[in-house]
């Protein structure tokens, strides 16, 4: 298995399995559970996700022992403050039925998320949280609380496929020993991605799928990757491609297809925080 190893010496799976949007409990103890049957042995949710109860469920269903797996959550930004952050952590130790988690991350740079950060360097120190960081974060955040909180961020988990490929964010990341976990690598499955002639003829030249490709691609930059499917036969594809390795050509090919070169990283627009701010991780999901 490919792994990455973060800054205070964590190593991780470099392909994890997400979690977004299986809302049902019964439906994420499953997929849970079938990801690890098949090998997988990071698994991405979060108290906005309202599934942690049917992650926690599907890992111990699994069989696998709890510290074969790293378990990542990350706090909402409703709650991102020094006070906030401690009831929040407890609540998703108690959903996931777990006594610690493997990764925390501040789900968005919004909020009080200084606070929220010292509270999270206090948990690491308990042995709460083995590593923490952040998710959404652009470069000039990450920057900024890299320098001035006195605690570097582990992992920087953003949006990042071939389409937006957030060179300004992965640049500062690099700069700081930062990882880069990316969320949404597959797209989405965009059809756009998944017909684009340079990523076909590259996966019809290695016999491999489409999404393979595109999960090689990240791998092999150093990127974590966590696919998320509800269906065992694409677990098994996606976790498959850490056996594909990209020529170099293929490699700068795929590179080719950025559609914003020059994005300058996640951006907390009006709509954004409007929408965000609506959702309450300690209460029922609202659908
Ligand atoms: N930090 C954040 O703000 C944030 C935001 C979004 C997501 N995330 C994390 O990142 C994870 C991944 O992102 P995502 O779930 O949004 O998108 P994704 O993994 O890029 O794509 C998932 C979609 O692609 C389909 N799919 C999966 N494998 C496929 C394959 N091999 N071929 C064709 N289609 C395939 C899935 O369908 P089926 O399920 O039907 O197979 C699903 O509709 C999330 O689950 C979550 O853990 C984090």
């Amino acid at each position: 298995m490919t792994t990455v190893q973060l800054q205070n010496g964590v190593v991780l799976p470099s392909l994890g399995f997400g979690t977004f949007q299986i809302w049902d409990q019964g439906a994420a103890a499953s997929a849970v559970a079938a990801a690890l049957g098949v090998g997988y042995r990071l698994i991405d949710t979060a108290a906005g996700y309202f599934n942690e109860e049917g992650v926690g469920r599907g890992l111990k269903a699994s069989g696998v022992p709890r510290d074969q797996v790293v378990l990542t959550s990350k706090l909402w930004p409703t709650e991102a403050s020094y006070e906030g952050a401690k009831v929040a952590l407890r609540r998703s130790l108690t959903k996931l039925g777990v006594d610690y988690l493997d990764v925390y991350l501040l789900h968005q740079a919004l909020g009080d998320y200084y606070g929220a950060w010292r509270a999270m360097q206090e948990a690491q120190a308990a042995g709460l949280v083995r590593a923490i960081g952040v998710s959404n974060f652009g470069a000039e955040r990450l920057v900024d609380l890299a320098t001035f909180s006195g605690a570097v961020p582990a992992i920087d988990q953003i949006q990042r496929h071939p389409f937006k490929q957030q060179r300004l964010t992965v640049a500062a990341a690099a700069h700081l020993g930062v990882a880069i976990e990316a969320w949404q690598p597959l797209a989405h499955a965009a059809p756009a991605l998944f017909n684009h002639p340079v990523v076909t003829a590259i996966a019809a030249a290695h016999r491999a799928t489409v999404g393979q490709v595109v999960l090689a691609w990240q791998l092999q930059q150093g990127v974590i990757v966590i696919p998320k499917s509800t269906h065992l036969a694409r677990m098994q594809e996606n976790f498959a491609a850490q056996a594909l390795t990209l020529t170099a050509a293929e490699l700068e090919a795929m590179a080719g297809l950025d559609r914003a070169p020059q994005d300058p990283g996640p951006q907390n627009t009006p709509d954004l925080i409007a929408r965000l701010t609506k959702i309450d991780p300690a209460g029922p999901h609202s659908g």
